[in-house]
């Protein structure tokens, strides 16, 4: 039967079935994915001063990567690789999303990173900023004493693994 559900990483809802295996929007894993009454969604924590930069932080790397995967969506002329880009810039949007609500933002800023028209180029940029992005969030969540913050850290390093993932599948 369906049925409304809702990820407790990035708190968007949706109607299916069953819970998908990833967020459709944030790509964090079906473990965070609850039915709409159980789901437990907070953004109004309070940051120390090491979560506030890490989240900073973590705001810019991801506005940097959506704006290199839209540029990337837009500029490869291999129909896959457009596709593939652009399912990656929206996640990494919905990630910047998560970290304006944390640091209680009013809007997103905006990336000014570009890309190459290469698909390969692209892919091997991609693995680059997957595998940073990876490392940063892995510090981040050991740093962190808060549990919100710690889950979303946590749940992005998952996310940003599948990405990396992606990547060397069409590079090897
Ligand atoms: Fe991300
Ligand atoms: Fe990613």
């Amino acid at each position: 039967m369906v049925k409304l559900w809702r990820c407790e990483i990035c708190g968007d809802p949706y109607i299916g079935d069953e819970a998908p295996s990833n967020c459709p929007f944030c790509g964090a894993k079906q473990k965070y994915i609850k039915e709409f009454k159980d789901a437990q969604v907070n953004f109004d924590v309070e940051l120390n001063e090491k979560d506030k930069v890490n989240a900073e932080y973590a705001l810019k790397v991801e506005v940097s990567n959506t704006t290199f995967y839209f540029c990337a969506a837009k500029k490869v002329k291999e129909l896959e690789g457009q596709k593939l880009f652009k399912a990656l810039g929206k996640v990494e949007a919905e990630h910047a999303s998560v970290w304006k609500k944390i640091l209680k933002l009013d809007e997103i800023p905006k990336g000014d990173d570009t890309c190459s028209v290469d698909f390969k180029e692209d892919l091997e940029d991609s693995h680059a900023r997957e595998t940073r992005a990876i490392e940063f969030y892995k510090k981040a969540a050991e740093e962190s004493e808060n549990p919100r913050v710690k889950e979303i850290f946590e749940a992005f390093v998952e996310v940003e693994t599948d990405h990396l993932k992606l990547s060397e599948e069409r590079l090897n």
